[in-house]
């Protein structure tokens, strides 16, 4: 290896250590979800040839299955940023989104086109929560529809499940002005009825997409970095932070530690993981 490559894998190495992504390459553990870097056998194969785009960085190897503890204890216990709600006797989604109704009560209103609610299994083990509305949720009312969705489609069919299988929400249903961080009155405005969906679906286990979910649902501001990968207790559901899929568009190489978050979700719902694949060496 030549001079200008050991300083230029060095400093990638001292990225990847800043964005605390050492068991990644320590571990090189494989994503599957990561589109083109997955081998035949692997249970994406179908959904990453669907999708447009594609991405490299991850690593090609095997996967580490021994690596996931199969029940990791909930360590912390959280409140939400916005208070509790107060329990609606006999609860539905249905009543829910009658309650939001065509919402003014926050300023997102004003450029929304569609108030996204929520997609999925009502009788979810699993659901995912993420930040808000992009431009195609907010075109077809659906969350997690345009490329992130599309990648977090990937994530779930990696795990063995199928997008209908768990329910898909978001902190705030209305489309933030040019995709900017939903604001902290807009998220405790509309943190409620997040919260009651929970409790309706009511799923062994919730995923925080992006600080953002996490940071509303757990009351916290640590980063990203600080919370992932770690169980917190939620209302009596057990909840796990993660990255963003939006974060893994523009930082494929954390696919690696996603997929060991996610074994770990895999692991809580007895899913088995993906049969050990072999190294590619057409990368
Ligand atoms: N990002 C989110 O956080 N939610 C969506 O629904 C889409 C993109």
């Amino acid at each position: 290896m030549n001079e200008k490559t050991l300083a230029n894998l060095e400093a990638r190495l001292r990225y990847y250590e800043d964005l605390r992504l050492g068991p990644f390459y320590r571990s090189r553990a494989a994503a599957p979800f990561a589109e083109g870097t997955h081998s035949p056998q692997a249970p994406i194969e179908g959904a990453a040839n669907r999708s447009a785009g594609r991405e490299t960085g991850a690593a090609a190897i095997p996967q580490r299955q021994a690596m996931v503890e199969p029940a990791e204890p909930v360590t912390i216990s959280a409140q939400s940023l916005f208070e509790p709600v107060e329990r609606v006797e006999n609860d539905t989604l249905e009543r829910i989104r009658g309650d939001i109704g065509e919402c003014t009560r926050c300023k997102l209103h004003k450029s929304r086109s569609r108030i996204v609610f929520g997609d999925g299994n009502p009788r979810a083990e699993l659901a995912f929560v993420g930040e808000g509305p992009g431009e195609e949720e907010d075109r077809q009312g659906l969350p997690f529809v345009g490329r992130a969705g599309k990648l977090l489609t990937q994530m779930i069919e990696a795990m063995g499940l199928e997008r209908k299988q768990v329910y898909i929400c978001n902190v705030v249903k209305c489309r933030p002005p040019s995709n900017r961080t939903p604001e902290r009155d807009e998220m405790s405005t509309c943190g409620p009825f997040l919260e009651r969906q929970l409790m309706v679906i009511q799923p062994k286990l919730i995923v925080c997409l992006g600080s953002v979910a996490a940071q509303a649902l757990l009351a916290t501001g640590e980063p990203m970095g600080r919370v992932r990968g770690k169980w917190f207790a939620w209302r009596g559901m057990k909840l796990l932070p993660t990255y963003h899929p939006a974060y893994l568009l523009r930082n494929p190489s954390a696919k690696g530690i996603v997929w060991e978050d996610l074994q770990k979700v895999m692991a809580e719902l007895g899913l088995k993981p993906p049969r050990k694949t072999g190294r590619r060496t057409s990368e």
